[in-house]
């Protein structure tokens, strides 16, 4: 029997002409706008996406694209590529060095291949369902933490909108139960973490495809865990992620199950 195509190789390539792009912006003064308050665009993400989904749509031009400043596609394909062509605006935006391309490609809403590329520490990220993880070619694991209170996780607090109350609740638990919590500012780099071991959990509540379709593969292909808050399957078209080394994940959950003190839940 054939082996299925990989899409691997051209996704990757993308992502690094992609990256260098950013990269070489990342250099000089943005113009910055604003789509809602405080969620910025940049020429950089414009630019980044034009790039990654013409060549896509060259390469795979019976897939379907969906892109996060809408430079997307409909077709009857059951594959569909998600693309962040810069996730970390915010970052990128003030001059922070903590952003990246994120490329994933989903079957049926069910994510099958993926590729990060974080352009400033040249590190590529990449992954295909049921053959690994990989972080510049070499095979990723998650971490062997096993208990919360020896682990350092992650989370996000998405721009557009104000109603952070119940997750600075589980910021401020974790950050008591555990070695800390960081807010890089790129979920999909985030994820990638979980996959390479730097961090033991991460999770967000109100991401978009295009931010997680990726990096959920690199967690599961490294052995991680994904599921929502709650321990549900996780689903690539619902909002919530939480992403662990596996190991972490039933004592990240009770966490998350506590309700908050003023005895409301989630
Ligand atoms: C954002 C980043 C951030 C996360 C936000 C996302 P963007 O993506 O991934 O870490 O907390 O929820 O919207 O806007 O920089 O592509
Ligand atoms: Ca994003
Ligand atoms: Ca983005």
């Amino acid at each position: 029997m054939m082996a299925p195509p990989s899409f691997l190789p051209i996704a990757t390539e993308i992502a690094r002409d992609a990256g260098s792009l950013l990269a070489e912006l990342f250099e000089r003064p943005h113009e910055i706008s604003y789509k809602r308050p405080r969620d910025l665009v940049t020429e950089a993400d414009r630019r980044s996406e034009a790039l990654i989904t013409e060549r896509l749509t060259l390469h795979f031009p019976d897939h379907a694209i969906v892109a996060e400043e809408g430079g997307g596609r409909k077709t009857s394909s059951a594959y569909c590529w998600y693309v962040d062509p810069l996730d970390g605006t915010t970052n990128f935006a003030h001059g922070f060095p903590m952003f990246c391309v994120s490329l994933g490609l989903a079957y049926k809403d069910v994510p099958v291949a993926g590729v990060v590329y974080d352009p400033i520490r040249k590190e590529l990220y990449t992954a295909e369902s049921g053959a690994g993880a990989f972080l510049n070619g070499k095979r990723l694991s998650v971490s062997k933490i096993q208990e919360l209170s020896e682990s350092l996780v992650a989370t996000g607090f998405p721009p557009y909108t104000t109603d952070h109350h119940m997750n600075i609740i589980y910021f401020t638990r974790f950050t008591q139960a555990s070695h800390g919590v960081r807010r890089p500012g790129s979920a999909a780099l985030d994820l990638c973490s979980v996959a390479s071991g730097r961090f033991d959990g991460f999770w967000e509540q109100r991401l978009n495809p295009w931010d997680k379709a990726a990096g959920v593969l690199m967690v599961a292909e490294a052995g991680g865990k994904v599921t929502d808050l709650a321990g549900n399957p996780f689903n690539l078209l619902a909002h919530e992620v939480f992403a662990s080394n596996g190991l972490i994940h039933d004592a990240m959950l009770r966490i998350f199950s506590e309700g908050s003190r003023d005895g409301t839940k989630k």
